[in-house]
């Protein structure tokens, strides 16, 4: 059985990644266009893969307290290996800690009537993804700055509009403010990038990965092993 690929050929003769030289390519562009080639197959233009560039910094890294690093430091702190312990951060990434961009990504992508939407989830409690954050309720300011940014290079289009509409049906509907989140943003640009929803969990993982790195060297190299809870940071509640 052979594995085939449309995404890169490395032989003896040649050494191509979607097509393009890949030695002529290192010095040549930055590493947000090489990711860009890489999933979409083609070569962005500035703008482009200056949007791409900004949403890869804008969720680079937000504190230690996030499930991700905080599960990446305890397996450091276990005594494992900083790969094991940045493995265990990327797992713990999910549906409501960065994996919302593909769920949010699919919802913009099939929304054609937005009222219907949100009153379909809020009847069925059933969280909108890319909407609410744990510190930020009234705006996500990340958001605020990709979202001036897509504007300014001309790259926020209809999804981006669809993101902004939901999030106020739901202030309609639900009478709380719900912000879209960094999450929801990035999943409508990449939509408005012409990326596929599918994609829509690398992002996050490209971006947070340098984050989770710093913090599992960071806890090897200065804290003490063997992290625990205090004792009253515990509670026990019995059966
Ligand atoms: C991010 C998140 C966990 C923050 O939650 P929170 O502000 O701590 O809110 P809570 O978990 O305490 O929930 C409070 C209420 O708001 C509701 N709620 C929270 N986020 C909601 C959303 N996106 N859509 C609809 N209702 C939501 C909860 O269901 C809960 O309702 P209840 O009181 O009737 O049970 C939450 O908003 C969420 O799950 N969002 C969707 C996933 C997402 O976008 N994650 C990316 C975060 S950057």
């Amino acid at each position: 059985m052979e594995w085939k690929t449309k995404i890169s050929n490395f032989t003896e003769e040649e050494s191509t990644i979607r097509g393009f030289d890949h030695e002529n390519l290192i010095g040549k562009i930055s590493f947000s266009s090489m990711i860009y080639l890489l999933l979409k197959g083609r070569m962005p233009n500035e703008n482009e893969s200056k949007l791409l560039d900004a949403i890869f910094v804008s969720c680079i890294d937000h504190g230690i307290a996030p499930p991700s690093i905080i599960s990446a430091r305890s397996v450091a702190s276990g005594g494992n290996s900083l790969n094991s312990s940045v493995a265990a951060g990327i797992m713990a990434l999910g549906d409501y800690h960065g994996g919302a961009i593909e769920d949010a990504a699919k919802l913009f992508s099939s929304t054609l009537d937005v009222s219907n939407l949100v009153k379909k989830y809020l009847d069925k409690k059933i969280r909108l993804p890319g909407f609410g954050h744990k510190i930020y309720k009234e705006s996500d300011p990340r958001t605020k700055k990709l979202f001036a940014l897509a504007q300014e290079l001309g790259l926020a289009g209809k999804y981006s509009e669809i993101a902004f509409q939901v999030e106020n049906e739901i202030f309609k509907q639900k009478g709380k403010k719900f912000c879209l989140n960094v999450d929801g943003m990035i999943a409508a640009l990449v939509l408005d990038l012409g990326f596929n929803y599918t994609t829509g969990k690398i992002f996050f993982i490209i971006s947070r990965t340098p984050g989770i790195c710093a913090h599992v060297h960071e806890e090897i190299t200065e804290e003490k092993p063997f992290r625990r809870l205090k004792i009253n940071q515990t509670k026990y509640i019995g059966n």
